[in-house]
């Protein structure tokens, strides 16, 4: 048997309920499947969650309904640590230090930041420093890997900058983690604009697919997908953005690929294919919403306070060199 130690795994995801379709296909299915041979560690980012306007006695209450959807999802706390990030408050010191490594022209880049403002949501210097707390959520960790959807991908990139520039200046401390993003449905989009991504926060509920939605709901969002008005099934992007979310979805549903779904619809309609798409989500969704009926909150309570408990043992060894290292006390 070989000694070399399991490389880790660290992701995120905000306590801010309606998980959907997006994050599962994007996300979460990886989760579950890199916990067979990853050292994985998934973490409930309630930090990041408070960057926008929230209301503090139901952040407890999207903190739990965020991990029984994972606990539903697959997510296997005898193998993977499951905690929530306030219960580790080494994400904030190790923020702070990469902070003060963190260039604001870097941070002016951002485009998820660019994004938000530009919607007329008012920044604090929390949501501008929200790539910073996600570095430091990967690198206290030392992890390797990220599995995460396209629209992580410029912070991800600025996360290896870090670690390198901490690595250069400070001495060999963080791995250089890598993303690891699907081929099909990394940026799954919304079924009402298909110009956009599928997001929790569209204020139409007809946009998304949710984990835990009854399959008749599930088919009445594909039906009423905004589609275009020439009936060919075709892989297009530009000419044909909501044909081709559909290919996609099903494709990653199916685990067929997107060409192969193109020739077997290509001409049948839209009617049609619509509802194989729907057929196809259904039965990918069908066994989440019996196991997360399954599990109670004191369960779920039970899980994230042990993972809590975990994370803090596990990183306190870390965090006393990194502070070491830039000239803190590490005692
Ligand atoms: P969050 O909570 O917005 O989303 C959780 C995960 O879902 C992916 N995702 C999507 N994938 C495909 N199509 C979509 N439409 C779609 N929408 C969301 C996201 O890419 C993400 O992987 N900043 C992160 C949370 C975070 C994090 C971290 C992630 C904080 N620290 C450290 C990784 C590592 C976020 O807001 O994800």
């Amino acid at each position: 048997m070989s000694d070399t130690p399991r490389q880790r795994i660290f992701s995120g995801v905000q306590p801010t309920g309606n998980i959907h379709l997006g994050n599962y296909l994007g996300a979460f299915r990886n989760w579950v499947k890199l916990q067979d041979s990853f050292d994985t560690i998934y973490c409930i980012v309630d930090l990041h969650a408070m960057t926008a306007d929230y209301v503090p006695s139901e952040l407890e209450s999207a903190r739990i309904e965020t991990a029984k959807v994972l606990l539903a999802l697959g997510v296997d706390p005898s193998c993977s640590l499951l905690y929530t990030q306030s219960q580790v408050m080494d994400h904030a010191e190790l923020a702070w230090i990469l902070g003060t490594m963190t260039p604001m022209g870097v941070l002016n880049r951002m485009t998820q930041f660019k994004d938000k403002t530009g919607a007329g949501i008012t920044a604090n210097l929390g949501l501008y420093a929200y790539p910073v707390l996600m570095a430091a959520d990967i690198l206290l960790y030392r992890a390797n890997l990220v599995p995460v959807g396209e629209d992580q991908r410029q912070h991800i990139e600025m996360t290896r900058d870090l670690a390198e520039r901490f690595n250069n200046r400070f001495g060999e401390t963080f791995p250089v983690p890598e993303g690891y993003i699907p081929e099909t449905s990394a940026r799954v989009m919304s079924l009402t604009d298909p110009t956009s991504k599928m997001s929790k926060s569209d204020p139409n509920v007809k946009s998304r697919i949710l984990m835990l939605d009854d399959p008749d709901v599930i088919r009445k969002r594909i039906r009423s997908a905004v589609t275009d008005s020439d009936p060919e099934v075709r892989h297009d992007v530009e000419e044909k953005p909501g044909i081709s979310n559909l290919l996609e979805i099903m494709s990653a549903c199916t685990g067929r690929s997107v060409d192969d779904l193109v020739e077997e619809h290509a001409d049948g309609g839209y009617g049609a294919f619509k509802d194989a798409v729907a057929d196809a989500v259904v039965e990918e969704l069908a066994p989440i919403k019996p196991r997360y009926q399954a599990i109670s909150n004191g369960d779920v309570r039970a899980i994230l306070r042990e993972g809590g408990e975990r994370a803090r043992e596990l990183v306190a060894p870390y965090t006393r060199e990194v502070k070491k290292a830039v000239g803190l006390k590490g005692y």
